[in-house]
C-alpha cells in the first residue's frame, strides 16, 4: 500500500501575490482531528516532494482544503501555486499535531492566536461544532502584514454565521479579531503587543487572560511563538501534550525553507 493517497485538485484561489488555497479531493479513509496537520505534495521527478500543510478543513467534509504562503524558490510552493484544477495532489496517510481541544483542560474561553497562513488549522477548529459546546467564547485573532492577508475575512463573518448546523452558536460564541501590523485598519498592532498590552481584551470586552479561564492555541511564525511562550510563562500557564494537559498548544506555521 502506498503512503499516500493520490487525490484530485478540485479548485486554487489566489488571495495575494503570496498567499493561496486550494481545495482537493478526499479519500474516504483519510481521518483527521480538527487542527491537525498531514503532509501533502507532488511527485516531481518521479519522487515524492512533501511538506506538512494543516487542514483547513474540518473532519466532516468531503474535501480537504489547504491554506499556503508562496515560497520564492520554495521547492513544492513554487510549484503547488501552479497547480490546476484536475492535477494530482498527494496526501500522507497519517494526519497529526497537537492544536486538539481534548489535550487542553477544561476552561471558559479559547483563545486561537494565528499570524499568516498559522489561520489555517483555525479555519478546521472554527468549524468544528464540539468547540462551541465546550467554550462559552471562541476568540480567533489573525494577524497579517496587510489587510489584504487578512484571507477568510468574508468567509469568517459572512458565512460561518450561516451555517445550518451550528452558524446560530458559531455567531454568538466566535469573536473574530483580525489585525494588521503595516497599514492603517480597524485593528493595528502585533498580536504579542495587543495581548501585553491589554488592548485586545478590552477591545473584545473580555478579561485579560487568565490560567484559570483562558486557553490559548497559537499558530504562526517561530518568532511569534517564541514571543507567546514567555508571556504564557509569566502567566503560570503551562503548554499541553498528549498525555498531560495543559493551558495551552503550539503548532508552529509550517514555512518552508
Ligand atoms: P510585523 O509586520 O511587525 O513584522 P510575516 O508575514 O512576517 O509572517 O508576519 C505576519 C504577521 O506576524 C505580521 O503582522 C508581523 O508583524 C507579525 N509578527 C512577526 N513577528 C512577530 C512576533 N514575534 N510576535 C508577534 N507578531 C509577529
Amino acid at each position: 500500500m502506498s503512503n499516500f493517497y493520490h487525490q484530485t485538485i478540485l479548485s486554487v484561489h489566489h488571495w495575494t501575490d503570496t498567499l493561496f488555497s486550494f481545495t482537493a479531493t478526499r479519500d474516504p479513509g483519510f481521518r483527521f482531528l480538527n487542527g491537525q496537520f498531514a503532509m501533502i505534495g507532488l511527485q516531481v521527478d518521479g519522487r515524492p516532494l512533501l511538506r506538512a500543510y494543516s487542514l483547513a478543513s474540518a473532519n466532516y467534509e468531503e474535501t480537504l482544503e489547504f491554506f499556503s504562503i508562496k515560497v520564492p524558490n520554495g521547492p513544492l510552493t513554487s510549484r503547488l501555486q501552479h497547480m490546476k484544477v484536475g492535477d494530482e495532489l498527494l496526501v500522507g496517510r497519517k494526519a497529526t499535531g497537537t492544536l486538539i481541544t481534548g489535550d487542553l483542560l477544561p476552561g471558559k474561553r479559547l483563545y486561537l492566536l494565528a499570524t499568516g497562513t498559522g489561520l489555517a488549522p483555525f479555519l478546521s477548529i472554527i468549524k468544528d461544532p464540539e468547540v462551541y459546546d465546550l467554550y462559552e467564547k471562541v476568540v480567533l485573532v489573525h494577524g497579517c502584514r496587510t489587510v489584504k492577508e487578512l484571507a477568510y475575512m468574508d468567509w469568517i463573518t459572512k458565512e460561518l454565521p450561516k451555517n445550518p448546523f451550528f452558524g446560530e452558536q458559531a455567531a454568538e460564541k466566535l469573536l473574530y479579531y483580525p489585525t494588521v501590523t503595516r497599514e492603517p485598519f480597524h485593528h493595528q498592532g502585533r498580536i504579542t503587543d495587543l495581548t501585553r498590552s491589554g488592548k485586545l481584551f478590552d477591545d473584545l470586552g473580555l478579561p485579560v487572560l487568565d490560567p484559570e479561564n483562558d486557553r490559548v492555541m497559537l499558530c504562526g511564525s517561530p518568532d511569534m511563538l517564541e514571543d507567546f511562550r514567555v508571556i504564557l510563562a509569566e502567566l503560570h500557564m503551562s503548554e499541553a501534550s498528549h498525555t498531560v494537559q495543559g493551558h495551552f498548544a503550539i503548532e508552529k506555521a509550517f514555512v518552508e525553507r
